[in-house]
């Protein structure tokens, strides 16, 4: 099947290169030269396990095509998917200006007799039928479509085994048409199918954001009460987790959820609710709890006497990724550069992304162990698994106070007190 696909970010080239790998025609459509001159020669810009590698063998195989001209993207295509960003608006509100426009370009360039166009960016309820309404006003009368919501779960990380080995497939649609079309472009994946229409489709993404989420901060809750009540969190969540009605997944504590998804989703589903007249509320303490949780580490850092040199082991959001938005790290490392604090920071993958948004402001080390050297406090904000490996020795030897803040809970603090470290973790006594 020909594909045409609008982005080329986390979904757009995970989705593309899927899709070419699985057989199909694929072409993506960018609108920056630059970038689509890196993708065309087999850089895919973002970090993602195992997608240069599929990016070129499909470049090579001549499944994949990087342009910025609709008109030959879109010609003979059966389905278009829409991956453009939607970011945030001031006032939460899910920004549609990118989605929207890319409707209209679609919509002027459309020469087929029939197309699917299919949003895989998360849209608020009602987005689709826009979608729609856009591409009827500007399309040659002679092009029939049909529009249908297809969200995308895959999380960074983990994108191409998630995108080939999904727990669903969600595919909202009025037409049947257009269904028996994603169905048939889905078969080699696995995962149920979920039919729905538009506007369940599109609420689906949300609500599942929001759950995960609610969890996440429902987990900070109980840490904030264990830690006043001397109660370990790791033990009273694992034990709840056990029940299969709330399982174990995201009921972790820690600085807080953060990415390009959960902190604007959750905001946009309560930008929505409200529109409807429909009470938020839970969300909205949701997303406070999010923003306290990192506070409280910067109220641990700051009772600590004595400290002011901080290495911070963790940029990105979470670990296997280079994406750095929303991520809580970067909250904190703004909030103690203005109370003055000198720190030198390590990641795995994140350190080129921050580099371009914070300059000299910090200092860059090549390696976690060089980031410690002389530090007065290790600060611990993404859980890789490299620092879960690390030689504790090494580590107390090269620094100043061997002071460790675990905002991930990654070590047992009895272990980590025998090295010899002042240690404070979330929730856990
Ligand atoms: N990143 C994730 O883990 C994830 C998971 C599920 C759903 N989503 C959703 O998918 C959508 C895309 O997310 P992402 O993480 O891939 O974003 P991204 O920022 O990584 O990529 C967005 C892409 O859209 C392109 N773009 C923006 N405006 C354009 C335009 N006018 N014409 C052509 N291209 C344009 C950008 O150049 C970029 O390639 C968002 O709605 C997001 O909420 C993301």
């Amino acid at each position: 099947m020909k594909l045409a696909i609008v982005g080329h970010g986390y979904v757009g080239l995970v989705t593309a290169c899927v899709f070419a790998h699985l057989g199909n025609d694929v072409w993506v459509i960018g609108h920056t030269a630059e970038k689509l001159k890196r993708l065309q020669s087999g850089d895919p810009i973002i970090f993602e396990p195992g997608l240069e590698e599929l990016l070129q063998k499909n470049l090579e195989a001549k499944r994949l095509r990087f342009t910025s001209d609709f008109t030959e993207a879109l010609q003979g295509a059966a389905v278009v998917f829409i991956g453009v960003g939607t970011p945030p608006k001031q006032n939460g509100e899910a920004d549609l200006a990118a989605v929207l426009g890319v409707a209209e370009h679609i919509g002027k360039h459309l020469t087929n007799p029939y197309t699917v166009i299919s949003c895989k960016s998360t849209v608020p309820v009602g987005t689709n039928l826009k979608v729609a309404e856009i591409i009827t006003r500007v399309k040659k009368p002679e092009v029939q479509f049909d529009v249908a919501s297809c969200p995308e779960f895959l999380r960074e990380g983990t994108a191409l085994g998630d995108t080939l080995h999904p727990d669903r497939i969600v595919i909202g649609s009025n037409s049947k048409t257009a269904i028996d079309t994603l169905l048939k472009l889905h078969k080699p994946i696995d995962g149920e199918r979920i039919i729905t229409n538009l506007a369940s489709a599109e609420l689906i993404k949300y609500a599942s954001n929001a759950m995960l989420a609610t969890k996440i901060s429902f987990a900070n809750m109980i840490a904030n009460l264990a830690e006043a009540s001397n109660a370990n969190v790791d033990e009273v969540l694992h034990a709840v987790g056990m029940d299969k009605r709330i399982g174990r997944l995201f009921l972790y504590p820690g600085v807080g959820y953060g990415g390009s998804c959960l902190p604007k989703d959750v905001k946009a589903l309560i930008h929505t609710g409200e529109s409807f007249g429909v009470d938020m509320a839970l969300l909205k303490e949701v997303d406070q709890i999010n923003i306290s949780a990192r506070k409280k580490i910067l109220k641990k850092i700051k009772e600590m006497d004595d400290t002011k040199h901080i290495a911070i082991w963790g940029l990105a959001f979470k670990p296997d990724t280079d994406d750095i938005r929303e991520s809580p790290p970067l909250h904190i490392i703004h909030e103690l550069l203005e109370d003055g604090y000198h720190i030198t920071v390590y990641d795995p993958e994140a350190m080129e992304n921050v580099k371009k948004q914070m300059g000299s402001k910090i200092t860059y080390a090549k390696t976690s162990y060089d980031a410690v050297k002389d530090a007065d406090l290790l600060l611990i904000l993404t859980e890789w698994n490299e620092f879960k490996q690390i030689d504790l020795t090494a580590v107390h030897k090269l620094m100043r106070n061997p002071a460790i803040i675990d905002g991930r809970n990654i070590y047992d603090p009895a272990t980590i007190r025998e090295k010899g470290f002042s240690y404070v973790s979330v929730g856990r006594p």
